[in-house]
């Protein structure tokens, strides 16, 4: 059947240098430069990182093929024999799982994150909020982290609603261990010049210490699980009895260790971005701060966000949709060609490497007006503003987030949790992205916690 994605111009990206190709260029600064590239020569394009061929597509047709029509032709980049970047971390979780491993898993894990079990976590999401926001009390008015604060939160959100169990204690260190291993990953990718893991040099020290603390953490909420014989229908049961159909036989601590962290790691940073950069936009828009302000106290009254308000809560829903369209905080998918194909008239050759970016698919000015620009209003018509596949922050296709409605349910939360009692202000002059697996503001973001002085939020003090 002739394939029916209208043809693309493929350009070679050019000042490729002999053995490095742009990898120096890239390291630095990769969702920007891939966001020039994109400017300056066009949709479909080809770069080299080290030896390795990749391919840049930053067009919704060529994303719908590679994640939506042709997944099967299109695989995850790790292969758990000769783990790379983010699998030397997560090892064979549900991120960086293929084949019949990832679908079993997929299979397992999914149910939890539906829809309707989602519903019954808010109250515990606004418990855990409002606990943190107890803290923030002695601390108003002075200059604070957010990314950080957003870290810290999101995390004892999926401690407590995945793992029943509080992370507060040990969240510092975690966070810490956590950033350590990601900017390894990320570094250590298609590297030629990354000395190898089992060489003695303090960075691979530093790393490989991350991971056994990780381990012990993980191993240790197992133990206590498993010692306890408690039950609590959070994912940690579910995974501690998942059975094989055929086989009838449970994870493997190493799987259920590969899984734990997974959804730590990505549970947590993403959602944690996400509402770091809506605090930002909000920041430097005061007119949609004074809207979004306005919503909350007059459907929340004052008290603690319940499910039902979500949905009464429209501006603030199209705040958080228009921030994930500027600031993705998954701003690119990589796929590997697993059988040479073709796809917009573009032949691909195996093992070659894809990256999607849906950072350029966000701001592409064929699909989006004034695509630079944050209008939270383009989001409050009924119909979607855009063709599908132009707006991605969930991925799409099989290997889609699996955390899509929590990561919702949990950002407009919090959002309005702390909207309600706070206002936010900037305080650093310069804000800039940072790709580290995740985007985030690079350095932190500076801000002050205003607190707000409303009649319904005065009496509810
Ligand atoms: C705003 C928040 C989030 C964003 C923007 C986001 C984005 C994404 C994207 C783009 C993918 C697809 C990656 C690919 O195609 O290679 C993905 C996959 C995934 N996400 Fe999320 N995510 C978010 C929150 C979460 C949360 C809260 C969890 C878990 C609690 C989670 C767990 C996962 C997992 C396990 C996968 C792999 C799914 C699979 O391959 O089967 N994410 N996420």
């Amino acid at each position: 059947m002739p394939d029916p994605t209208p043809s693309f111009t493929l350009v070679d990206v050019p000042g490729a240098m002999p053995l490095l190709g742009h990898l120096r260029a890239y390291k630095t600064r990769p969702v920007e430069l891939l966001s020039t590239w994109w400017h300056q020569h066009g949709d479909a394009l080809r770069f080299r990182l080290g030896l390795k061929t990749r391919y840049l597509f930053s067009h919704p047709d060529l994303a719908e093929d590679v994640l939506v029509k042709h997944p099967d032709r299109f695989a995850k980049v790790y292969d758990p024999r000769r783990p790379s970047s983010l699998a030397l971390v997560l090892g064979n979780g549900l991120i960086t799982a293929s084949g019949d491993v990832w679908k079993r898993h997929r299979r397992i894990i999914q149910p939890i994150f539906h829809r309707a079990r989602i519903a019954t976590m808010v109250d515990q999401m606004a418990q855990v909020g409002e606990q943190r926001m107890a803290g923030w009390a002695a601390e108003e008015g002075q200059l604070v982290d957010i990314a950080i604060e957003m870290r810290q939160l999101t995390l004892e959100v999926i401690s407590h609603t995945m793992f029943s169990t509080s992370m507060a204690q040990h969240i510092d260190w975690m966070i810490h261990k956590l950033q350590v291993s990601s900017q390894y990953a990320v570094d250590s990718d298609s590297n030629p010049l990354f000395l190898p893991l089992w060489m003695p040099t303090s960075r691979n020290r530093e790393f490989r210490s991350a991971l056994r603390s990780m381990d012990e953490l993980i191993y240790g909420l197992l133990a206590r699980r498993r010692q306890s014989g408690e039950r609590h229908g959070d994912l940690l049961d579910v995974l501690l009895h998942a059975r094989d159909d055929e086989t009838g036989e449970g994870l493997t601590d190493q799987e259920l260790r590969d899984e734990i962290l997974t959804i730590f790691a990505a549970g947590h940073s993403t959602t944690a971005n996400a509402l770091s950069w809506t605090w930002y936009l909000l920041a430097t828009h005061p007119e949609a701060k004074t809207r979004f302000h306005e919503e909350v106290d007059r459907v929340l009254q004052g008290r603690t966000p319940r499910a039902d308000d979500l949905e009464h809560l429209p501006y603030m829903r199209a705040v958080f949709e228009e921030s994930l369209r500027l600031y993705p905080t998954a701003p690119l998918v990589q796929r590997k060609v697993a059988t040479p194909t073709t796809i917009g008239g573009l032949s691909l050759p195996q093992d070659a490497r894809v990256v999607v970016s849906i950072y350029n698919l966000h701001r592409h000015p064929d699909f989006w007006p004034h695509p630079d620009q944050f209008l939270p209003e383009r989001w409050l018509g009924t119909d979607r503003p855009c063709s599908r596949y132009a707006y991605l922050p969930f991925g799409a296709g099989p290997r889609a987030c699996v955390g899509l409605h929590f990561a919702s349910v949990e950002g407009l939360l919090l959002l309005a949790l702390i909207g309600r009692r706070y206002d936010l202000l900037l305080a650093q002059d310069r804000v800039e992205p940072q790709f580290m697996v995740t985007l985030r503001p690079k350095g932190g973001l500076l801000m002050t916690r205003q607190p707000r002085i409303t009649p319904a939020v005065s009496a509810a003090r």
